[in-house]
Formats: C-alpha cells, sequence, structure tokens
C-alpha cells in the first residue's frame, strides 16, 4: 500500500510531471574518467538536465559522476513545483572505485557469503558518492560462452546462480535500504537475455516455457525473495514477443506468479525498440505497449515523457495504470528515504574517506584470491619457491594497468589496479630475477615482436604467459564467434613452448575458453578471469603459495569451440555412446563445471547416505570423508550431483544439488555432511508444477560435475 505522502503527490500531479518522474535519462558522460578530465565541462553538461529536474520532467538519472553533480541535480529537483527528489543510479557491477573480480570470476568462489560483502562493500563506496539505486546483480544464466555478458552473472548452474542472486541483493540493499550506505538492487535483465540465439547480444531468443521456468526464472525468484526493490526487462525478444512489450513476462509470470512488487525499469532504449522489432508503429505505440505491459519506467528514450501525457488524454493508457507506476516510483524514493533527507548520500567528506579502505582492498585482494581456478598443475610446479629462480612474465597482460579490472568498471581508476609484473616483483626475494616482455595489443602481443618473448624464455627458468582476452571482448555488446585465445597470441604461446621451459598460463578471461595447443599442454593453467584493483596481489599470492587455489569453474570449459553453447546439466540423450562429436570418445568439457585444483593430494571415501528409500516428505543426509594426503593445506569444493533415473520428462545427466567447502591442513581428513530434502529431487513435471516422481536417484559426491567421485543410489517413495 502506497503511504499517504505518496498518495498525495500523486494527486496533486500534472499527467507531465508523472510521465516525467517515468523518465530516468542518462548523464551526458560515458565515464567517470572523461568526467574527472575535464570536471567543469561535466558539470556544465548537466545544464539540460537540471532544467527538466526543475521542471519536473526526469524522475532519475544514472551513471553521473560525484557528489558535486549528483548535488547540483537534486538541488535543482528540490526547487520543483512538487519538490520530489530525483533517484541516482548507477552500473556498478562489480565494485566502485575498489574494484572487485567480475561477477562470473567471483561465482569461482562458490562463495554467496563473500558475494554479499563484495556487493555490501561496492553499495557502501557507491552510496558515498550519491547514488541509491545499482543496476545489479545481473542474475542472467549463462550457457552459451559466445554472449559477452556471462562475464555479469554467476555462469551455467541454476544453483549457483541463485545463490548468488539471493546473495548479491542482500548485499547491495543492507538491512534497509534507507541506510546511507545502502542501494536499491536492480535484479537484471528479467528475462532470458542469455539464451540470445547464436550468443550474439541482443538476438531474438526461442526457448520453451520449460526452459524459462526450469532455468532461466529461479535466479530472479532467489533475488525477490531477498527483497530485491527493482528489476531491469531485458532487451531480447522470446518467440517473438519482446520483454518490453512482453505483459506475459513483466506482469503475468513477474507479479502475479513470483510476488514481485517492486518497480521495473526498462533497459537503454529496450522501450522504444519494440518499433524497431516491428511491434510498434512507433514510438508513440511502443510507449503505450511498453506501460501497458509493465514496464514501470523508461530508460534513456524519453518516450513516456514525450508520448504518455498524449496517449492518456486520448484514453489509450488509463491514468490508474500510470499512477501505478509512478506510485512504485515514489514509494522506492520513499524506502530510500529520499524524501526526508534527499542529499543524505551526497556528502564529499563521506565521498573522500569511504573510497578504497584498507579493509575493503583486503576484501578486494580475498575475493580475487578465492576466485582464481587452478585447471592444471602438472608435476606440482607450482607453488613457485620466492627465491632462485629466474621468472619471465610474458605476454599483453603480463604488466601495466589495462585489462585488470574487466568490463562495467566506469567509475574506477585503471592506474589503482595492481598488476602481475609489479606484485611479482614484490613477492619475490630478488626481483632482478624477473624479467617481463609485455604488449598492449592484441593483435601485436609482445612489444619486440616474439624473438623477444623466446629470448626472454631462454634466459629463463620459468615462463608466466600472461594471455587471453582483452576486458573489451567481454560485457555489453562483446559477443565472439570464436571462444579460443586470439590468434597472435597463441602463435606467441606456440613459440615460446619450443624454448622447452616450464610454462604456468595466467588466463585472462571473461568467459570460458576453448584451450589449445601450447596454452593447453602448458603443465600449469590459473583462470584469472577480470580479477580488479588487487589482480596482481592475488595472483602472486597463488603463484607463490601465500594461499592455496580454491576457485571451481561456474561455466564449463569445451575441449572445442564448436561445443558452445556447452553446460554440464544438459538432459541424457538416447544414445549416450553415439551422441558425440567425430574424433571425440565422448561428449564432455575439457574442463567441466566445478573443475579446479587445490595444492592439496585430495581423495574421497566412505559415501554413507541416512536411507536407500526416501518418502516423497522425507529427508535424506549424506555424509562422506574428505582427505588431504598432501603437504600443503587446501580448501577443497566437495559437490553434490544428483540424476533422478526414471522421469515423465528427460532429465539432466547430472544437477548440482548442494555444495561445501572443507578447509584441510596437509594429513588431515573431515567428515562433510549434506541435508536434503524431497524436495530437492522436484523438477517441474509435464504440466510445468513442481513436482517429485518416486523412483531410483543417482547421487555423485565429487570434486566436478563430470568428474566420477563416489557415487549412490536410493529410492523416493
Ligand atoms: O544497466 C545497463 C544494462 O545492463 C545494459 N544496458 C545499459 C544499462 C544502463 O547502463
Amino acid at each position: 500500500p502506497l503511504s499517504s505522502r505518496v498518495k498525495s503527490l500523486i494527486a496533486q500531479m500534472t499527467i507531465e510531471e508523472k510521465a516525467g518522474q517515468l523518465t530516468l535519462m542518462p548523464t551526458p558522460w560515458t565515464s567517470a574518467a572523461a568526467a574527472k578530465i575535464n570536471p567543469e565541462a561535466a558539470l556544465r553538461n548537466i545544464e539540460n538536465l537540471t532544467g527538466d529536474a526543475q521542471a519536473g520532467r526526469l524522475g532519475g538519472v544514472f551513471n553521473g559522476f560525484g557528489v558535486e553533480a549528483h548535488r547540483k541535480l537534486q538541488t535543482a529537483a528540490m526547487k520543483g513545483r512538487l519538490g520530489i527528489p530525483m533517484i541516482f543510479a548507477g552500473d556498478v557491477i562489480h565494485g566502485y572505485r575498489t574494484v572487485f573480480p567480475v561477477p562470473l570470476g567471483e561465482a569461482a568462489s562458490f562463495d554467496p557469503d563473500l558475494a554479499e560483502r563484495t556487493a555490501r562493500a561496492a553499495a557502501e563506496e557507491m552510496a558515498a558518492t550519491g547514488f541509491d539505486w545499482v543496476f545489479a546483480p545481473m542474475v542472467d544464466i549463462g550457457r552459451d560462452a559466445r554472449w559477452g555478458r556471462t562475464v555479469e552473472g554467476a555462469g551455467e548452474d541454476v544453483l549457483l546462480s541463485s545463490d548468488m542472486a539471493r546473495a548479491r541483493t542482500r548485499g547491495f540493499q543492507g538491512r534497509s535500504l534507507a541506510d546511507d550506505a545502502s542501494v536499491a538492487a536492480c535484479m537484471k535483465h528479467f528475462v532470458a537475455y542469455g539464451a540470445a540465439e547464436s550468443g550474439l547480444d541482443y538476438n531474438t531468443a526461442d526457448i520453451s516455457e520449460r526452459t524459462l521456468r526450469e532455468v532461466y526464472l529461479p535466479p530472479f525468484q532467489a533475488a525477490v525473495d531477498a527483497g530485491c526493490a527493482t528489476v531491469m526487462a531485458a532487451f531480447e525478444d522470446i518467440a517473438g514477443r519482446p520483454i518490453h512489450g512482453g505483459r506475459e513476462f513483466l506482469t503475468d509470470i513477474l507479479r502475479g506468479e513470483m510476488g514481485f512488487d517492486g518497480l521495473v525499469v526498462g533497459d537503454y532504449n529496450g522501450d522504444v525498440e519494440i518499433a524497431a522489432r516491428g511491434l510498434a508503429a512507433d514510438a508513440r505505440d511502443a510507449a503505450r505497449i511498453a506501460i501497458m505491459a509493465g514496464l514501470d519506467m523508461s530508460m534513456a528514450s524519453g518516450i513516456y515523457r514525450d508520448h504518455l501525457p498524449s496517449l492518456v488524454q486520448a484514453g489509450e493508457v488509463p491514468m490508474e495504470r500510470v499512477d501505478e507506476a509512478v506510485g512504485r516510483v515514489l514509494a522506492l524514493k520513499e524506502r530510500l528515504g529520499l524524501f526526508e533527507d534527499p542529499f543524505r548520500r551526497m556528502d564529499l567528506k563521506r565521498q573522500q574517506v569511504r573510497m578504497r579502505t584498507k579493509p575493503t582492498l583486503s576484501l578486494a585482494r580475498e575475493a580475487a584470491q578465492r576466485s582464481i581456478v587452478m585447471l592444471k598443475n602438472d608435476g606440482d610446479l607450482l607453488p613457485l619457491p620466492r627465491k632462485g629462480k629466474r621468472i619471465a612474465i610474458i605476454g599483453p597482460f603480463a604488466e601495466g594497468p589495462s585489462n585488470l579490472h574487466g568490463p562495467w568498471t566506469l567509475f574506477a581508476d585503471n592506474k589503482e589496479a595492481v598488476d602481475l609484473a609489479s606484485a611479482v616483483r614484490s613477492a619475490v626475494s630478488d626481483a632482478s630475477f624477473i624479467s617481463v616482455v609485455k604488449g598492449s595489443e592484441v593483435t601485436v602481443p609482445i612489444d619486440g615482436g616474439i624473438d623477444a618473448a623466446v629470448a626472454a624464455a631462454r634466459a629463463a627458468d620459468i615462463v608466466i604467459l600472461a594471455v587471453g582476452e582483452r576486458e573489451a571482448m567481454s560485457g555489453e555488446g562483446a559477443s565472439r564467434d570464436l571462444i579460443v585465445v586470439p590468434a597472435p597470441q597463441q602463435a606467441l604461446a606456440e613459440a615460446v613452448a619450443t624454448v622447452g621451459k616450464p610454462i604456468i598460463v595466467a588466463l585472462r578471461n571473461g568467459r570460458a575458453l576453448a584451450l589449445e595447443g601450447a596454452i593447453l599442454d602448458a603443465p600449469a593453467i590459473l583462470v584469472t578471469w577480470f580479477l580488479g584493483s588487487e589482480t596482481g596481489n592475488a595472483v602472486a599470492d597463488i603463484l607463490f603459495g601465500a594461499t592455496g587455489p580454491s576457485g571451481r569453474l561456474p561455466v564449463s570449459f569445451p575441449i572445442s569451440a564448436g561445443q558452445v553453447p556447452y553446460y554440464y546439466a544438459h538432459r541424457r540423450p538416447g544414445r549416450p555412446t553415439n551422441a558425440r562429436y567425430i574424433g571425440s570418445k565422448k561428449y564432455e568439457a575439457r574442463f567441466p563445471f566445478g573443475h579446479g585444483l587445490t595444492y592439496g593430494k585430495i581423495s574421497y571415501a566412505d559415501l554413507v547416505m541416512s536411507s536407500k528409500q526416501i518418502p516423497k516428505d522425507g529427508s535424506l543426509r549424506v555424509t562422506v570423508t574428505v582427505k588431504n594426503d598432501g603437504k600443503y593445506a587446501a580448501r577443497e569444493l566437495v559437490q553434490l550431483y544428483v540424476q533422478d533415473v526414471v522421469a515423465s520428462v528427460t532429465q539432466p545427466i547430472r544437477e548440482l544439488k548442494a555444495y561445501k567447502h572443507v578447509d584441510l591442513p596437509p594429513n588431515r581428513s573431515q567428515q562433510v555432511t549434506f541435508d536434503l530434502t524431497a524436495a530437492d529431487f522436484a523438477f517441474l513435471g509435464v504440466d510445468l508444477k513442481p513436482v517429485v516422481e518416486i523412483g531410483k536417484f543417482k547421487l555423485w559426491v565429487a570434486p566436478s560435475a563430470e568428474a566420477e567421485g563416489l557415487a549412490g543410489e536410493f529410492e523416493v517413495s
């Protein structure tokens, strides 16, 4: 129910003012860097926005920079006829000034608590510069690695993505939205944005209702259940129905079924693009379709401001629908405490003292360490000694401030991030043992050419090959047709490998990659994603064993790029031995979901199930003993997968049902317990309603989705 304040404001507003409240506009500069380079020009540039704010033609802006600009706009809004505060939104996807690992990387921690803490820290920084609203978490499942936005989500798995969605929502919103360190979260992009055909951003999607409900909706439901205040509509259409204009999505499913009662905002011009898709005759018609579908607030296009007044006058849009949407915008502002104090998040002092604090940077380092996945470590090449080895760091990502943060870090300063070479130099006892051959471009990966790299490898005992993707190769509008390491870098790796020195590959990547040749054959491979502010330190911590690797792949790395989209939880084929590509033995990943090595020697034993027969409303306790026979401590992620053997709908090969970390010092073992209920074995039946069907189930406790691990069977009866 709306408060009396909100009701009274709506009663006083003209239709033009209402349409203004439903309008969210970008600031005229594209990055904080641009605003910083010329702050006066940036402030001048917001003149037309201040005019609109004062005239009641603007509900809020996004991606503005700094307290000064935000104060200027808010002051103008408060001078307006009704003195309604504006709302300030920002794309703070994985950190503001302190940058945390890209969400896909952080998902490798399999640690929702960590994700909650980094989201909280990001909220604290952004809220200190005047932001009230974050366009995150991105909770889209990413099963097609070509899609550049897989980098922003938690990967391919429904359970992990749901856990991360819940955690990040909680972190951003804190205990109360009125807290000056909290921001309203925005789960995005509703829904199935990641299902874009061919992994091409903005492309059409065509998925079954079953897949929509089984795979794509659950992370949104988790965020709704965690109280997520807002949601952003997705750019794509599903089977010809654009989300921005689809009442079945934005109203029937989202509100009717999922119980969401917050604000629905459009994505950038996504509403006016209904016309470009051929579903509306023009922008006015697109505005009518969008608002009637349930899109409350329009982003960037301005079509609500331009057309809602005439649509209401013509009786094409009922005033009640406009009032409902305005009520949601005002209620959000009220929850954020903006009516009490419109400037509550705009404090120059806080802007300085809350940035890059020691605890936040140490959290960034912890998160970065925990995101690193060790794919291989043949002959225990890692960890490296800090003394006595000449190390050559070679590749475009060896040194320098670029490509550390990853996409969507508009407010951070590259120069504040720690690169690999600097961190390695300070980690070893004699920095003169470190040589660096770097490059800045992917097409010319190395300064001095491949010869310089080969010479450096010859002069070294060990090579660290820093190769992979530039940050511009993932994120919005950055899809790739082939998910391989770019050819010039592959050529570099092949040349360096001919020298015969042990190679550690430190991959920089925003998606799953199909690794090949010398990169795949290197004895040690670390997946380091884009780790943010503390990139170099975290990688060096793992390289030299200050801490062990504990990350696990949240996305499967396929054998070849042609397998994409590949995800472990694919349905069982009728001919499992024949359903494979020519030349391969099995349809499987090179490095499956859940894979990741530690410095320990881990083994699993003694799988015990509390019962082999569970009633439909019963529960199952599974215990297993995990042992570390190695000489290093290890943090092992123990994973429990299930397969419903006979069901009325073909079920996935395996599905992750539970996971737990266990910290094991050398020569220690520990029992790990999982408690499941029969409801954990439910799926959507033929009628698309959840059902637990009686019959046989297989269960695995394993170190990855495709490892045999320990297997058992039970029956639901
Ligand atoms: O929040 C983003 C969204 O994820 C993609 N399009 C632009 C929006 C605002 O910058």
